[in-house]
């Protein structure tokens, strides 16, 4: 599985990083300060991961998500395995990644992937969008850190 980092010049797909972060405003700021990378079938993006630098020796993946059809198919596993393998060959001691606490396969995925839970922002989804976020009939509130030390 090809995952390639996307070069300046090119769109990223707000279609997918939308699908994990609805608020336009804050992908486009991260999108700017991070690295994005993309697995590719054909031409067509199948998936995304964006990783900011927190520190020096902490980087965040702030964004990562898989086309709706190709769900649950284990692309989602690869593109966090990868995310943590730059981390690593980029020097980086910590790897973080935020969630929702109504976002339960995520938090599965990540917990599978080694994250540990490490903080909660609470009111986090309320401070910093405007509409009310729902998944699995739970309303999405809280933040919750997860991190995994990688070297
Ligand atoms: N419910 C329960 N567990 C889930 C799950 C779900 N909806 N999605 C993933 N998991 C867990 C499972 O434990 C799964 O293992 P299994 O297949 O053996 O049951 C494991 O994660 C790996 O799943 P995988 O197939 O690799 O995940 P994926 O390709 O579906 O990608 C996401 C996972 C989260 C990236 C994808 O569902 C997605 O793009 N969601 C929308 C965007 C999003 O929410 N991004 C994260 C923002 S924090």
């Amino acid at each position: 599985m090809k995952i390639i980092k996307l070069q300046h010049h090119e769109i990223p797909p707000y279609d997918l990083l939308l699908l994990a972060d609805p608020s336009y405003e804050l992908v486009e700021a991260y999108i700017t300060d991070g690295e994005c990378y993309v697995y590719k079938e054909n031409e067509d993006i199948i998936g995304v991961f964006v990783i900011v630098p927190l520190s020096e020796v902490t980087v965040e993946i702030t964004n990562i998500a898989v086309r709706g059809d190709r769900q649950r198919q284990g692309i989602g596993k690869k593109l966090l395995q990868e995310a943590i393998k730059v981390a690593k060959s980029s020097g980086y001691e910590w790897i973080e990644i935020g969630t929702g606490n109504s976002s339960i396969g995520q938090l599965a995925l990540y917990q599978k992937c080694g994250f540990r839970i490490s903080d909660v922002i609470k009111d986090f989804f309320i401070q910093h969008y405007d509409k009310i976020i729902m998944e699995n009939g739970i309303q999405c509130i809280d933040m919750i850190r997860l991190r995994l030390e990688i070297q």
